[in-house]
């Protein structure tokens, strides 16, 4: 694995970590190199969590459009491996417009197999701290009213609803859902600067 460079954000990556159930997980800056282990956990994904990817991971497209957001800058990435195996990831993407630049948003996606054993925690403090260093104010979640399992997680993570949009979403059968944006002060972490967040 190569290191990035001094002013990368995710210069101090990789690193390892250990889930509760001692699994070791190595975290690491997405790259180009990771494009076929993230088509491959794609295709562990359950229908209903495609249906609700901003982007469709199973076309080689999508992931070189976010590999191009990542070289451009304006996407962050972390993915995480249990030995060879990519099983997880945390994403921020950061707003463009100059009225919105302070906010990123954030995604999360845990191999089903992985969830519910501290992984999803783990990125998601990481990329918190990513963020923070970003200078970020502001962390923005988006999930269906459905994804009640995400909704909970993130509440636990320090995340609020904020908004929900009526039918906002068409998912890729053509049915209509509901959008919850959850959002995150970063600037009220700042007195757990150093420590790893607590959901
Ligand atoms: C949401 C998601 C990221 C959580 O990851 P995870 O690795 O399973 O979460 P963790 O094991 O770190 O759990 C974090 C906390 O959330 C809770 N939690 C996680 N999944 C939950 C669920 N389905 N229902 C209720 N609580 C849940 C856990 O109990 C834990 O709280 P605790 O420590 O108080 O017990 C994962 O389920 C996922 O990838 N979902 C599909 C993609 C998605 O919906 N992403 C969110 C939109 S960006």
């Amino acid at each position: 694995m190569t290191k990035n460079t001094a002013s990368h954000p995710l210069k101090d990556y990789p690193q390892t970590a250990e889930l509760k159930s001692g699994t070791s997980i190595t975290l690491k800056a997405m790259h180009a190199d990771d494009r076929s282990a993230i088509m491959g956990f794609a295709k562990q994904l359950p229908e209903e969590d495609l249906l609700f990817l901003t982007i469709d991971l199973t076309q080689e497209d999508s992931i070189d459009g976010w590999l191009a957001n990542i070289k451009a800058g304006s996407s962050v990435s972390l993915v995480a491996y249990a030995e060879d195996e990519l099983v997880g990831y945390a994403t921020v993407h950061k707003e463009t417009a100059p009225w919105t630049r302070k906010v990123g948003e954030i995604r999360v996606n845990i191999a089903p197999k992985m969830r519910s054993q501290g992984l999803g925690r783990l990125l998601i403090s990481h990329i918190f701290d990513t963020a923070r260093n970003l200078e970020l104010t502001k962390i923005l979640a988006r999930m269906t009213s459905e994804q009640k399992g995400a909704q909970t997680a993130f509440r636990k993570l320090g995340f609020v609803a904020e908004a929900l949009l009526t039918d906002f979403i068409v998912d890729h059968k053509g049915l209509s859902h509901d959008l919850v944006m959850m959002t995150f002060d970063v600037d009220g972490l700042s007195d757990q600067a150093g420590g790893t967040v607590k959901i």
